[in-house]
């Protein structure tokens, strides 16, 4: 197998290369005076099994193309099979019409990728609401593989939590407080809102007690910050000792680093599948392994 990275992840494509013990094939990409892309794989995939990494933030759009264009060409090549490897797959979240007239953003996504050519596509954390798995997003094989371990290993080493508890700032960030608590062996829980007066919302953890505990709080995604600002505050207004946060995908738009640290966080960290100040864990090695296994 080799390796290729688009212009979003070519220093991540090289880290999972390293760990994988693959070669790593050059591409040449860059933006014509017109504003068009252009592409040319540097080497020959003829015949190969090709790994193509690309993580779609900071700019999703123009790396999705990229990843099409660059998946085509390494068929066309002759690749005997083209994985794609989107650590960070965008528009997850648009995955419904909220209002009439919006795209279904992720059905649109999907069904290009799928038409880039890629045989099988490998992602991590992604944010899936209203689907329960990646099978039922794609039509091609995905697998999708959880950094929350990695984090809560981290953050457990890093911060020699006391009596820690894992949060997750809301329901659906219960399958990711589940996979961080299980890793390091703790109980976990999620906020809830709760009416505490006509004018008053609080979030609290539905069954677990934080007082007097090491909380650590994770997400999927940090984007402006509000949602994890919001359960730092909760947990350590109901007595938290400290409150460690963790996501896979550091969006960090805006001031959303200003925003954790200013409800009181200690601590902030991600992975690099989106590269940020705060990307302490790696998810070379969990790619390196899975692209072992398929
Ligand atoms: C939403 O459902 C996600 O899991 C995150 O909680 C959300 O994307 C975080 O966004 P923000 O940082 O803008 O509150």
């Amino acid at each position: 197998m080799l390796v290729i990275g688009g212009s979003a992840s070519s220093y991540l494509a090289r880290r999972v290369a390293r760990a994988a013990g693959l070669s790593v094939v050059p591409v040449e990409s860059r933006v014509f005076p017109d504003g068009e892309r252009y592409v040319r794989v540097l080497g020959d995939v003829s015949g190969q099994r090709v790994a193509l990494v690309q993580s779609m933030y900071r700019r999703p759009d123009e790396y999705l193309f990229e990843f099409v264009l660059l998946a085509r060409t390494l068929k066309d090549l002759g690749a005997s099979e083209v994985i794609g490897v989107v650590p960070y797959f965008p528009y997850a979240r648009q995955d419904a019409r909220f209002n009439p007239g919006e795209a279904v953003s992720l059905e649109v996504v999907s069904r290009l990728v799928e038409f880039s050519g890629v045989d099988r596509l490998v992602t991590v954390d992604m944010h899936l609401h209203r689907y329960s798995s990646v099978e039922e997003v794609f039509r091609i094989p995905a697998v999708n593989v959880s950094a929350m371990p990695l984090l809560a290993e981290y953050a457990s080493r890093a911060y020699n939590l006391s009596k820690p508890v894992v949060i997750g700032p809301d329901e659906e960030s219960r399958q990711w407080a589940e996979k961080a608590a299980a890793a390091i062996g703790c109980e976990c829980d999620v906020l809830e809102k709760r009416r505490v007066s006509a004018e008053v919302v609080e979030m609290v953890p539905r069954e677990v007690s934080v007082r007097g505990r090491d909380v650590l709080i994770v997400d999927d995604i940090i984007s402006t910050g509000g949602t994890m600002a919001e359960a730092v505050k909760m947990v350590l207004r109901q007595g938290a000792r400290r409150v460690v946060c963790a996501c896979t995908h550091a969006i960090l738009a805006g001031n959303a680093l200003e925003r954790v640290f200013q409800a009181g966080a200690h601590d902030l960290i991600a992975t690099d599948t989106v590269p940020s100040p705060v990307s302490a864990v790696s998810v070379a090695e969990l790619l390196a392994k899975t692209l072992a296994e398929l």
